[in-house]
């Protein structure tokens, strides 16, 4: 497999070190070719580095602009980890109805998915947005021909408010 990821780091368990020891031997046989995490927070993240040699190559994260992570972006940017975001959309929820990204994108005739998946990439972000809908997938994808200068970034910056969608990795437990 190309990339093989551990979803949770679930800490009360206490057993992610041993887990990726095992993730380490895998990519050594050759059975993925790139082995990573997900919702790794930067406590888990900073142990995983110190105790273990093998760097994670990604750690996919929810990130978006009410929720942008600039802690963990900064571990992975030293680390040389990808940052790879979940929920890039923020669900399709709230998120897209919010007027800063709708004055954004009139500003350059694109949409307010489009604004925050073009936020993502220039931010260095890999981006995993999903749909259903054939037209929202080729709008997904028009996010090439554009760029987001300073003052929008700095607008969309100031949606941050620190909130997630999903279930906070220190608390979540799956079985
Ligand atoms: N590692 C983890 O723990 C974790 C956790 C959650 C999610 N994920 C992954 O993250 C990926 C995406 O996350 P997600 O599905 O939660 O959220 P998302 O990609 O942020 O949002 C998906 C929603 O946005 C809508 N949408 C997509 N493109 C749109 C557009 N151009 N305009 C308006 N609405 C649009 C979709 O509607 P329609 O489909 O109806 O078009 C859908 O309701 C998935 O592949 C998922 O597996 C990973």
């Amino acid at each position: 497999m190309d990339l093989y990821l551990i979803h949770w780091p679930r800490p009360m368990r206490d057993d992610y070190l041993t887990i990726w020891r095992a993730f380490a031997e895998i990519a050594e046989s050759g059975r993925a070719r790139a082995v990573g995490v997900s919702n790794f927070q930067p406590a888990q993240l900073e142990r995983l580095l110190a105790e273990t040699p093998l760097v994670p190559a990604v750690n996919q994260i929810e990130l978006h602009p009410k929720f942008p992570q600039a802690e963990l972006r900064g571990i992975h940017a030293r680390h040389g980890i990808a940052t790879e975001a979940w929920s890039p959309l923020g669900q399709g929820r709230g998120l897209l109805d919010d007027p800063v990204l709708a004055r954004v994108g009139a500003k350059h005739g694109k949409s307010p998915a489009q604004v925050v998946l073009r936020w993502h990439l220039q931010l260095g972000n890999i981006v995993i947005p999903k749909s259903v809908t054939p037209s929202r997938i080729r709008e997904n994808f028009d996010v090439l021909g554009f760029e987001l200068d300073a003052d929008d970034l700095a607008a969309v910056a100031g949606m941050d408010n620190g909130t997630r969608l999903g279930p906070d990795p220190d608390e979540f437990d799956i079985s």
